[in-house]
């Protein structure tokens, strides 16, 4: 199928130019600034004209954290459910989360996987494989192109994925292995911190001592241990959702030490922040736990000057009847998927960050970071993945997630999606998906 994008204004690669897109065969055929006379061809019906005059184009967005649930916990969200919901808000590609059940941890699990998104996933997809105490031969026997990067939990979350043995760390760390995304929060410190709230609030804890449980020291101790390890054996590490200014620092000094020491944030960091749990409640309880509104400013800050680079969500969805339990049985995540650019395009309204780095931070960079193939930018030969929208135009965009719900149910953005383009296809219109567009496996370079 041929097709031409007409006068969008394109964002891409830290410019915003007016210019238009030719799409041939999935991929973007041309690029052509508006100063260039376009051929009478692309006007002679031979290639699809859709009229972007207005709106601006960026890449699809990359987002390299989420947990859709499948198998296992598909009563909160599956594969179809959740990458429908992801294309909805303009993510093209999401890379999976191996805490299912059973967990992702062996290759066939990961096939399995890897078999329902070929049939039922509407975006494009990759899938972590999970690290266990002692699964490292299994994960050393797995073709990397097989999968986006090895989930480490040094800190327990949801599902029972702690990876606690210094043995099998050193090991994990030391294999040259595709790229680690470490969950950092120390067990040790959360379980004294909950042991002393049990003593004093008993089984009404409130929601606001979260992140007193789920501590930045927490985080910190965590955080410091695989850096360390990554600096001692030069490890690609990632470490993800980052909640701390703490740990902002230590990835500045780390990366400038060993480059393929990054970090990640998600959209929820930037958001809210500890006064906000009288209002919220289990709706913005998530681990690691959202912290101080002077830790979301220096989250804010270094997603702002590039200490960190990668801006994803680590969707969560729960049910909220699962959520509206007391402190300790209400499970911890939020359902964000559909939402991160709506979000990222508020800071940009409120003036906080310029598009062009939401572009980067949540297409080109996520690409780079995971070596993907022929993704993540607008340019000759790349796939096209691309998201229109109408800046300035009001939007209160439908809940698509399976679990129905999430923390910015009826809030009013200020910016609309209008089109999301997944390989060449019309995957979006207005709101409206089309159910028959499905993914494809990304690839690595
Ligand atoms: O809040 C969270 N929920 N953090 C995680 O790391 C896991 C996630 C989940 O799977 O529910």
């Amino acid at each position: 199928m041929k097709r031409i994008l007409h006068n969008a204004t394109i964002v891409n690669e830290g410019e915003k130019f007016k210019g238009s897109i030719i799409i041939e065969n999935g991929r973007i055929a041309r690029i052509m600034r508006l100063d260039v006379t376009l051929p009478e061809k692309y006007f002679s019906g031979e290639y699809e004209f859709t009229d972007c005059e207005g709106l601006t184009l960026l890449p699809g967005i990359i987002d390299d954290q989420v947990h859709f649930r499948e198998p296992g916990n598909t009563h909160k969200g599956d594969i179809a459910s959740e990458s429908r919901a992801a294309l909805a808000g303009g993510v093209t590609t999401f890379m999976d989360m191996p805490n299912t059940n059973p967990a992702t941890t062996t290759l066939s699990a990961l096939k399995q996987k890897l078999a329902s998104a070929e049939k039922n996933s509407h975006s494009n997809y990759a899938f972590y494989i999970g690290a266990t105490n002692d699964n490292m031969e299994e994960i050393l026997s797995i073709d990397k192109s097989l999968y986006c990067g090895v989930k480490v939990f040094m800190g327990s979350s949801t599902g029972n994925m702690l990876v606690d043995s210094q043995d099998a760390l050193e090991k994990l760390f030391s294999s040259r292995l595709k790229l680690i995304a470490t969950h950092c929060e120390d067990e040790e410190t959360i379980r004294r911190n909950m042991q002393e709230a049990v003593g004093k609030y008993g089984d009404n804890i409130p929601f606001s001592m979260h992140p007193a449980i789920r501590s930045r020291e927490a985080c910190i101790a965590s955080s410091s241990k695989a850096i360390s390890l990554a600096l001692k054996y030069g490890t690609s590490l990632h470490v993800l959702h980052i909640s701390t200014a703490e740990e902002v620092e230590m990835i500045r000094k780390a990366a400038a030490i060993n480059p393929l020491i990054t970090g990640e944030i998600c959209v929820h960091y930037l958001f809210f922040n500890d006064t906000m749990y009288p209002e919220y409640g289990a709706k913005m309880k998530c681990n690691p736990a959202i912290k101080k509104e002077s830790d979301m400013h220096a989250l804010r800050e270094a997603v702002k000057d590039g200490t960190i680079r990668v801006v994803a969500t680590d969707h969560a969805p729960h049910l909220l009847r699962e959520k509206n339990n007391p402190y300790i049985k209400s499970p911890s995540g939020l359902p964000l998927v559909g939402h991160s650019l709506l979000m990222m395009l508020e800071l940009v309204s409120d003036g906080i960050l310029d598009i062009c780095t939401v572009a980067d931070r949540m297409c080109h960079s996520p690409a780079e970071r995971f070596g993907i193939l022929d993704r993540g930018y607008i340019r000759e030969g790349y796939y096209a993945d691309i998201v229109l929208i109408k800046e300035n135009e009001k939007c209160l965009p439908k809940v698509e997630y399976k679990c129905g719900w999430t923390p910015f149910e009826g809030r009013i953005f200020r910016n609309r999606i209008c089109r999301v383009i997944l390989n060449g296809e019309d995957a979006v219109t207005d709101g409206i998906i089309n159910e028959s567009v499905r993914g494809r496996q990304i690839e690595f370079k």
